[in-house]
C-alpha cells in the first residue's frame, strides 16, 4: 500500500508496417508481398497487372493520373484506338470472326467434364470461333442430360461421335485417369486435338504412350494442369527469383470422387505442378507420409522435397477434411509472398478453366505448342509418383500397412 508509485509502464511499441508491404484481397484470393527490397514496388506493378482482371484491385494513384498531363495523353490514344477498332473491330473479335468455327467434344462429363462442357458452350455463346457439337459419356443418360444442358448431341462413345463428327478438330478428356490412354490415344488417332484432365495417367509407362501418340499424330496436346491459369499464380510467377521454401495447403472435404487415385494424384499434383514450373533445379530428396482415411488408398498426405539449389518445399493434401483450404506461401532473400484462397471465385472473374480452355483453343487455331504440355504433365506425375512411393516406404518401416 505504502510502496513506492508503479512506474508507467513503457508504451508498447508498435512495429512500423514495410513500406513495400502490398495486399490485394476480395472474395476470393488475398495476396500479400512483403519485401524489404526494390522489387516492392515491381511486385506491385506485377500484381496490379497480373490480377486486375481476376481480384477487385484498387489503383490508388488514379486520381494523380486524372490531374496529370498524362490523362490528356491517354484521352487522345483512348480515341485513336476508338477509331481504328470502329473500323476494323476488336483485336479478339477480328481474330475470330475471320476464323472457321472449331468443333469440339468432351469426353466424359461426370462432376469435372460437365464444367468443360459449360465453358465450351459459354465460348460458343459468347461468339468465340467454337463449337460444342457433341458429348461423349458411356453412362449414356449422363451424356443425355449434359447435351441438353448445353445444346449438343449424347453419344455413348468415341467411336459413335467420330462417325457422325468425323469435323471434329478438338477435344478435352475428363473421364477417370485410369481411361485417359485409351481415349486421348483414340482422338489422337484420328487426327483430334486434345485436352486430357489431370493427373496425365496413372503411370508413368501410360504418360509416355501418350507423348509419343501425340507426337505420332501431330497433334497439341495439353494438360490439364489448372493451377497454371490461377490468376494469383499468374501474377506471382514473374515475382519468382530465388526461391528457398515453399509451405502448400490443399484441403478438401471428403466426396466419394476420383477415388480411382489417391490424394496425391487427385490434389496434390496441381501443387507439385506449380512448385515445379516455380523451381527451376533438379530433385535432391523427397521425404513422404501418408494414409487412407475413409477409401482404401491414401487421403492425406504430407511431402517435403528439396531441390539441388536448396529450395525446400512442404505440401500436405487431404480429401478429408472438415474444410477446403488453400494456401501457397513462399519466401525467397528479403521476400514473403502468400496466397490464400479465401472463398469461391467470384462470378465476375474469368474461371482458370475457361482461361485454360482458351488457352487451349488458341494453340489448336494457331498450331503452336500447349502453354501446358504433356511434358509438364509427365513431370509432375514422375514426382507425384516417388511421393507415393515414399509414403509406402514409411508406412513399410513402421508397420502401419493395413
Ligand atoms: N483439373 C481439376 O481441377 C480436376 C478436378 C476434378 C477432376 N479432374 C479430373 O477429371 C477427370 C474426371 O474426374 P471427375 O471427377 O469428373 O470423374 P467422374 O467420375 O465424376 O466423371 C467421369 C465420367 O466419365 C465417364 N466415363 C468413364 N469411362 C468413360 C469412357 N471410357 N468414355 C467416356 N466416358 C467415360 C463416367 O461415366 C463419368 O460420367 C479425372 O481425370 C480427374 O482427375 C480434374
Amino acid at each position: 500500500m505504502f510502496g513506492r508509485t508503479p512506474r508507467k509502464p513503457a508504451p508498447t511499441r508498435v512495429p512500423k508496417i514495410p513500406k513495400n508491404k502490398l495486399t490485394a484481397n476480395d472474395n476470393k484470393v488475398s495476396v500479400m508481398v512483403i519485401s524489404s527490397t526494390r522489387t516492392g514496388t515491381r511486385c506491385h506493378a506485377g500484381l496490379c497487372a497480373g490480377l486486375s482482371g481476376a481480384i477487385s484491385f484498387r489503383l490508388h494513384d488514379s486520381e494523380s493520373i486524372f490531374n496529370s498531363l498524362r490523362f490528356v495523353r491517354a484521352i487522345r490514344y483512348a480515341l485513336f484506338l476508338l477509331l481504328v477498332y470502329a473500323a476494323r473491330g476488336l483485336p479478339g473479335e477480328r481474330l475470330l470472326a475471320n476464323e472457321e468455327l472449331i468443333p469440339v467434344a468432351v469426353i466424359g462429363v461426370g462432376a469435372f467434364g460437365r464444367n468443360h462442357a459449360r465453358i465450351y458452350h459459354q465460348l460458343q455463346q459468347d461468339g468465340a470461333a467454337v463449337r460444342l457439337v457433341g458429348v461423349v459419356d458411356t453412362d449414356l443418360s449422363r451424356a443425355d442430360v449434359i447435351a441438353r444442358e448445353f445444346r449438343c448431341r449424347p453419344f455413348g462413345s468415341i467411336d459413335q461421335l467420330l462417325a457422325t463428327h468425323s469435323e471434329v478438330r478438338a477435344a478435352s478428356v475428363a473421364v477417370p485417369t485410369m481411361h485417359h490412354l485409351a481415349a486421348a490415344k483414340t482422338l489422337m488417332q484420328a487426327g483430334v486435338d486434345v485436352l486430357i484432365e489431370k493427373p496425365l495417367a496413372p503411370s508413368l509407362a501410360e504418360a509416355d504412350e501418350l507423348i509419343d501418340a501425340a507426337k505420332s499424330a501431330g497433334v497439341v496436346a495439353q494438360v490439364g494442369h489448372l493451377e497454371r491459369f490461377n490468376p494469383a499464380v499468374q501474377a506471382t510467377m514473374p515475382l519468382i527469383t530465388r526461391p528457398m521454401f515453399f509451405e502448400v495447403h490443399r484441403l478438401s472435404v471428403f466426396t466419394p470422387r476420383s477415388l480411382d487415385v489417391d490424394v496425391v494424384l487427385d490434389l496434390m499434383i496441381h501443387d507439385l505442378d506449380a512448385v515445379l514450373a516455380f523451381v527451376n533445379s533438379p530433385l535432391k530428396e523427397i521425404r513422404a507420409a501418408g494414409l487412407p482415411i475413409l477409401s482404401n488408398k491414401v487421403d492425406i498426405a504430407n511431402a517435403r522435397i528439396e531441390f539441388e539449389s536448396g529450395c525446400i518445399a512442404n505440401f500436405t493434401a487431404s480429401r478429408v477434411s472438415t474444410e477446403r483450404v488453400r494456401k501457397l506461401r513462399f519466401f525467397q532473400p528479403r521476400q514473403y509472398i502468400s496466397m490464400i484462397k479465401v472463398s469461391k471465385p467470384p462470378i465476375t472473374a474469368e474461371e482458370p478453366l475457361k482461361a485454360e480452355i482458351r488457352a487451349f483453343l488458341d494453340s489448336v487455331r494457331c498450331r503452336k505448342a500447349p502453354l501446358v504440355p504433356l511434358e509438364d504433365g509427365q513431370r509432375a506425375l514422375s514426382v507425384a509418383l516417388e511421393v507415393l512411393s515414399q509414403i509406402e516406404e514409411h508406412a513399410r518401416k513402421l508397420n502401419l500397412g493395413g
